[in-house]
């Protein structure tokens, strides 16, 4: 194995629900979903059953010809956007396998969109901002503006500029008439679980329109009812709603797969063979995909999100007034949560893991919360004890 991860010693070889069993049986809560990614779950029964069956039946035919599931979840995911009163003008969807490839179409797309406007070739700035990350493919990683991710594989792509998160009054200058799309997450997951403001998105937005930019929100981590809304621009008023969204990870519970929303004025721009996969939208991912958004787009479980979310609130409060000098701030919405630190959490993280938790990091002295949506309310009081326990431990 190429050494691209800091592992630590836990084989883990079975899931169920919110719980992983490592290779010598010990039990660990996950407050992590494999990154967002099991929303439903470890192992969910009626999803290991769609898997056996969709897998006895077809699972690839590549994307020369029809199959039944490729066009279901698209449309799937048209429906269950505009219900849930987001991206008013999703109408079509490019499916592929993983959250930077669906960065690289979004990127693609709003070059494309720039060439149509403006033939010079001119219009093909891409924007995006400080503490975003998009991926680690080459498009997706030169909107990654973190020396950390791209300094080893200097130089980036041209026409990719840097904003800084938040910042209104300097929008006017970032995004002009070069500028062909600006891709922003509403939540910064990896960057440290911070909240793109109201104002901010509003007027990104329409300076979008103002010069004739396609607005890209990667909901790759914020999105599929993370926040409580299906996705988390959800909160944002009409004017603010994206020409391309992104998602991936909760998409597939595990499985791989993403998927690309468009608006029928993007989605006019892209012509027969400018862009495809060969993997991308196969049956049996996008069988399990139409599953997993038929489950994660309920009301009931959105109204559960917001329930944890606030046993999760209640519990930092207490945690912050126990442990003042380490623990400074709580971010974060739904079910995507930061608590913010004044030292390295690398610790807390390894005196969890040795009790049974299991919690990751982000940004900069960032503990992350990203438990999946089917974690009970007393589980989640079980692994903040754990928390608290293992906190205790490390201020010894
Ligand atoms: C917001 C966001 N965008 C893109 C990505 C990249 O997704 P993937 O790892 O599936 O390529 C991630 C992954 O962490 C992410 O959080």
């Amino acid at each position: 194995m190429v050494a691209t991860y800091a592992r630590p010693p836990p084989v883990f070889v079975q899931g169920s629900g919110s719980w992983l069993w490592d290779i010598e049986n010990r039990k660990y809560l996950d407050f992590t979903a494999g990154i967002a990614v099991t929303g439903l779950g470890h192992s969910d029964p009626e999803f290991a059953d769609i898997i056996a069956q969709q897998a006895k039946t077809l699972i690839h035919a590549s994307n020369l010809y029809y199959n039944p599931w490729t066009g279901a979840l698209s449309k799937l995911l048209i429906e269950k956007t505009r219900e849930a009163g987001c991206m008013h003008e999703a109408s079509r969807v490019f499916i592929c396998n993983s959250g930077t490839e669906a960065n690289e179409a979004a990127i693609k797309f709003a070059r494309k969109v720039g060439k149509a406007a403006d033939a010079s070739g001119d219009k093909s700035d891409i924007v995006s901002f400080n503490q975003a990350f998009h991926g680690r493919t080459m498009g997706a990683l030169s909107a990654t503006h973190n020396p950390k991710y791209q300094k080893p594989f200097a130089p980036m792509l041209p026409g990719f500029k840097q904003g800084t998160f938040n910042d209104v009054s300097a929008i006017n200058g970032l995004v002009d008439e070069k500028t062909c799309g600006v891709i922003v997450e509403p939540i910064q997951g990896e960057g440290g679980i911070y909240a793109g403001s109201e104002e901010f998105m509003v007027a990104l937005a329409k300076r979008c329109r103002q010069v004739g930019a396609v607005l890209i929100y990667d909901e790759i981590q914020s999105g599929l009812s993370r926040t409580g809304k299906l996705w988390a621009h959800g909160d944002l008023p009409q004017e603010a709603h994206p020409d391309i969204l992104t998602t991936a990870k909760a998409l597939g519970n595990g499985f791989p797969i993403a998927a690309v929303l468009v608006t029928e004025a993007v989605s006019d721009k892209i012509k027969l063979g400018d862009h495809g996969t060969t993997f991308g939208g196969n049956p049996l991912a996008c069988r399990l995909a139409h599953y997993v958004v038929s489950r994660l787009s309920s009301p009931e479980l959105q109204e559960g999100v917001q329930a944890k979310s606030k046993v999760f609130k209640d519990r930092f409060a207490k945690l912050q007034a126990r442990f003042p000098d380490l623990i400074t701030e709580s971010r974060g919405r739904g079910l995507i949560l930061g608590l913010q630190l004044t030292e390295d959490p690398a610790a807390i993280v390894k005196a969890a893991r040795e009790r049974g938790l299991l919690v990751i990091t982000a940004g900069t002295n960032t503990l992350r919360f990203l438990p999946s949506l089917v974690m009970t309310e007393e589980e989640i009081e079980h692994g903040l004890d754990i928390l608290e326990e293992a906190i205790a431990a490390t201020r010894l």
